[in-house]
């Protein structure tokens, strides 16, 4: 028998950053001061993204950016292996993304690829928590509460049948 099911989630819009708690504003600025180190000659879209951890410390990551193309990372996930790798006793409790091509700041947030959120999901299994995601457009901001929102029907190591962790 056929079952038809829907999949949703919700998320919370902004019309500017000054809307934001000061927190959340603060990473959105720690995300765009990131942008500036981007790497992206090819595409010359330069991505920011800033995560907040649980002891109030920000890590930045930006895109980087490589002649053989598929080397290069993004902002999002260069961000939270810096966490991971350097704040290993800390969790990732937030992050926030922005992007900018040559024209500045998109007008529209940007939401992370498929294996940004693939990672984000991951974090979130591993450190038992729910990160808050912050996308920051000029005339948009969009805030998930649960970043695995993003990625339904998401891998899951559910599928390795792997126990302990
Ligand atoms: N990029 C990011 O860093 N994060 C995203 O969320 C989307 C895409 C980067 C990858 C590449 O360097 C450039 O933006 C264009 O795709």
């Amino acid at each position: 028998m056929m079952i038809s099911k829907n999949i949703s989630f919700s998320l919370t819009e902004y019309k500017s950053v000054e809307e934001l708690n000061k927190e959340d504003e603060e990473l959105v600025t720690a995300a765009k001061k990131a942008a500036e180190t981007a790497y992206a000659p090819y595409s010359k879209f330069k991505v920011g993204a800033a995560v907040r951890l649980d002891n109030s410390v920000i890590v930045k990551g930006s895109n980087i950016e490589n002649a053989a193309f598929p080397s290069g990372i993004c902002a999002e996930r260069n961000a939270l292996s810096n966490t991971a790798s350097n704040y290993p006793d800390s969790k990732p409790v937030a992050i926030a993304v922005v992007a900018f091509t040559e024209d500045g700041i998109t007008k529209e947030p940007v939401s992370p690829c498929g294996n940004c959120r693939q990672v984000i999901a991951e974090e979130e299994f591993r450190n038992n928590i729910n990160i808050r995601v912050i996308l920051c457009g000029a005339n948009k901001i969009q805030v998930i509460e649960k970043g695995g929102d993003l990625l339904p029907l998401q891998f899951s190591r559910n599928y390795l049948k792997i126990s302990s962790r």
